[in-house]
């Protein structure tokens, strides 16, 4: 059979586990379903532009299913600010330029939020793109889940799974925190799945008195211990208004000064942020007089073997990003819906982020069982 198409790939963004079974997914459709020729690009966008290609074939995809990480290697370099000898460029001409020096017929992006935008702009540029959705964040907008989440759920839960004998023997609240940038979805799914006691999530702005209040009835109620799942992104509610006067600032602002104004403001509030799972712990500490310990998940969330659900919805959008290649449909991300994949107009996803919806039922569910949210 005469090959077909010749494709290039590359991660960019954080990464995470079911990467590598995504790559396979892409590769082996592309390479012996469809006959097309397959090339990776080490490092995110900043291949393509340093020429660090990987040529893919039948025995560099061998063997990585179950492997965690990125064979590719990321980075979260963007084409339109990348450092270059120091200094920031807009380098989507030199990824276009080389794109066709590549003889490339199309390029995919596995990436989060950011690389959904990123791919937008090298669309408008004329690159033939698809998308697959990958972060442990599960915060894509327009998918059911994305590539990774499954698997820090996994891990997440299996650490709050943990904290429970040790926050049981010793009559402590143990304050764990969980990944999940500016979305609850990790927390919450984890919190639940978990049975944390408290989960704070950044869409539902806590108060710690409540929190503490919730603390102070279980101990009357013989339990002197609990559990309290924090999201990286958890705010308190004078915090979270904070941040929203920022944001809205910034958003009106009608010059370069005040705009830079704001986003010095947004600056100081995130490094104010930065710590706050130990404060929490340490509030708790003072209003509840039990002894309070921190465990920071951290990157364990992305890391080692992913799930055979990563493995599985990995593979389907991989494979579906070859049909959709093959067909010459681009400009689309690869979505999972219910049990099928369905493309997703580039446009309608990029600068969204799909937080957790208030009244989503994983909250009212939490709820049910007597979890306190913060509120
Ligand atoms: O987007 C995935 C994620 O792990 C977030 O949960 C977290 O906020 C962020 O990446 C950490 O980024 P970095 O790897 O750049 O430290």
């Amino acid at each position: 059979m005469a090959q077909t198409k010749r494709i290039g790939i590359l991660t960019a963004g954080g990464d995470s586990p079911g990467l590598n079974a995504a790559i396979r997914g892409v590769g082996k459709t592309a390479l012996s379903f469809y006959n097309m020729e397959i090339v990776g690009f080490r490092d995110g966008f900043r291949g393509i532009v340093e020429d660090r290609r990987l040529k893919l074939d039948k025995s560099t995809l061998a063997g990585i299913l179950t492997v965690g990480g990125t064979i590719l290697g990321t980075s979260r370099d963007k084409p339109q600010r990348m450092m270059i000898d120091g200094r920031i460029h807009d380098m989507t001409s030199v990824i276009v330029k080389n794109y066709g020096r590549y003889g490339l017929d199309a390029l995919v992006c596995l990436g989060g939020g950011g690389t959904q935008k990123s791919a937008l702009r090298l669309k408008e540029s004329g690159i033939n793109v698809v998308t697959l959705p990958k972060t442990i964040d599960n915060d894509v907008a327009l998918t059911d889940s994305t590539i990774g989440f499954a698997t820090a759920l996994d891990i997440a839960t299996e650490t709050i799974d943990r904290l429970h004998s040790t926050a049981h023997s010793h009559h402590r609240i143990i304050v764990t925190e969980v990944m999940g940038h500016r979305a609850g979805w990790l927390a919450l799914g984890a919190g639940i799945a978990g049975g944390a006691d408290v989960i704070l999530i950044p869409e539902i702005p806590y108060d710690i008195h409540k929190i503490a209040d919730a603390i102070r009835r279980r101990s009357r109620a013989g339990t002197n211990f609990s559990i309290v799942a924090v999201a990286e992104g958890a705010m308190a509610k004078e915090d979270a208004r904070a941040f929203q006067m920022a944001e809205a600032r910034k958003e009106r602002a009608r010059n370069q000064r005040e705009k830079h104004e704001a986003k010095l403001e947004l600056a100081a509030l995130e490094a104010r942020h930065t710590g706050n799972t130990l404060r929490v712990a340490k509030q708790l500490e003072e209003l509840t007089h039990l002894e309070s310990r921190v465990t920071i998940l951290g990157y364990v969330q992305r890391g080692g073997i992913p799930s055979p659900a990563d493995r599985l919805l990995a593979t389907r959008l991989g494979s579906a990003c070859g049909d959709l290649i093959h067909d010459n449909v681009f400009g689309m991300m690869v979505a999972s819906r219910g049990d099928r994949t369905e493309p997703v107009p580039l446009e309608k996803v990029a600068g969204k982020r799909k937080i957790v919806p208030p009244d989503h039922p994983w909250v009212e569910a939490a709820r049910r069982v007597g979890t306190c949210l913060g509120d």
